[in-house]
């Protein structure tokens, strides 16, 4: 029997192998292509097992055409295969493009700045003071005796029991600080975080926010006080809403006062917001007892002003109606975005 030329056999096999190469329209079908020439059982190998037929001349001629067909199908395969890589890297461009997620003012955010730039409009500056405070401006210079029972409301953390270090309570101790650096008249507001030894539950948080402002000069009266606060009120909830002042108590203001608006969420009917009263609590308020003026070495004959202090939370909650107060520090952005 005449044996075929192995040369021609390398052709036919190149040249199919070629075809088939460039027909392969997936990498599923290059990977069978692979295998069917250049795997274990494939033609390539097939050829190899073939060279015992040859004589031991004939056989390094077969062997390098082989070997350089192998290398060719080996080549075949590496531009394919990465063809298709680049085809699909290429592809993938004409997806539409992720577009970058925008973030959005945190409603307390949006508040605090709502709130000071309607304070700004009545010529209010802005300050701030630290969290961490001592017990002598969360407590004493405020005029609440170490052992005050009202001291109970604003129990708190102590950073240092011994030293009477803690997180302020309130951001009423910025309103002392202020005053050992600035003589009156002024008027301003600051924001900031309190810390409370509360339990959470939908209307407490052991952190929070307030506002604190405060205003002195001589002649300050509470009618100055309302008018302020009336203001801030129907500016920030608009002009149908009623406020109401309530006689309260706070050692550090003398008379002192509780506002209250009327429920915007059920508008008065009654809800659970407004716990069924028709009206929301907003904010504490008072004029500056002499004793706080003479802590920081005012002249308490001289000077009167009045002090207000509000939980930002608070009014986030009523302007947006909020369920919630948890929902502010859980930073999920399908609650934050809801809001700018
Ligand atoms: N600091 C008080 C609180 O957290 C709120 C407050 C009441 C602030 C009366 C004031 C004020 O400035 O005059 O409960």
């Amino acid at each position: 029997m005449e044996r075929k030329p192995i040369k021609d056999d390398i052709e036919i096999i190149l040249k199919r192998a070629v075809e088939e190469a460039v027909t392969a329209a997936d990498s599923e079908s290059l990977e069978n292509w692979k295998t069917k020439y250049l795997g274990r059982k494939g033609e390539i190998n097939g050829l190899f097992s073939r060279l015992s037929e040859f004589s031991a001349e004939e056989r390094k001629d077969a062997g390098a055409r082989i070997n350089d067909l192998k290398n060719k199908l080996e080549g075949i395969y590496g531009e394919r295969k990465e063809g298709m890589a680049e085809k699909r890297r290429s592809a993938n461009l004409s997806f539409p493009g992720k577009s970058p997620s925008i973030g959005a003012l945190h409603p307390v955010t949006i508040v605090t700045r709502e709130m000071t730039a309607i304070f700004a409009e009545m010529g209010f500056g802005i300050a701030s003071g630290p969290e961490i405070e001592t017990d002598y401006y969360n407590f004493e210079a405020l005029n609440i005796p170490a052992e005050h029972p009202s001291k109970d409301v604003w129990d708190t953390f102590y950073v240092s029991e011994k030293d009477k270090i803690l997180l302020r309570t309130h951001t009423s101790p910025v309103q002392v600080r202020i005053m050992e650096k600035t003589s009156p008249p002024f008027r301003v507001v600051a924001v900031g975080k309190c810390f409370r030894k509360d339990d959470v539950d939908s209307t407490h948080s052991p952190v929070f926010h307030q506002m604190e402002g405060l205003m002195v000069d001589e002649g300050i009266n509470f009618s100055h006080l309302k008018g302020v606060l009336t203001h801030f009120i129907t500016r920030m909830f608009g002009d149908s809403v009623k406020v109401k002042f309530t006689p309260s108590f706070f050692p550090f203001t003398e008379p002192s006062a509780e506002v209250s608006m009327s429920c915007n969420i059920c508008k008065g009917g009654g809800c659970s917001t407004c716990h069924k009263t028709g009206y929301i609590e907003v904010l504490g308020c008072g004029m500056v007892h002499p004793q706080v003026f003479r802590n920081v070495g005012y002249d308490a004959e001289k000077f009167t002003g009045f002090a207000f202090g509000m939980g930002i939370e608070r009014l986030a909650i009523i302007k947006f109606g909020i369920t919630d107060i948890r929902y502010f520090y859980q930073n999920d952005i399908r609650f934050i975005g809801q809001f700018s």
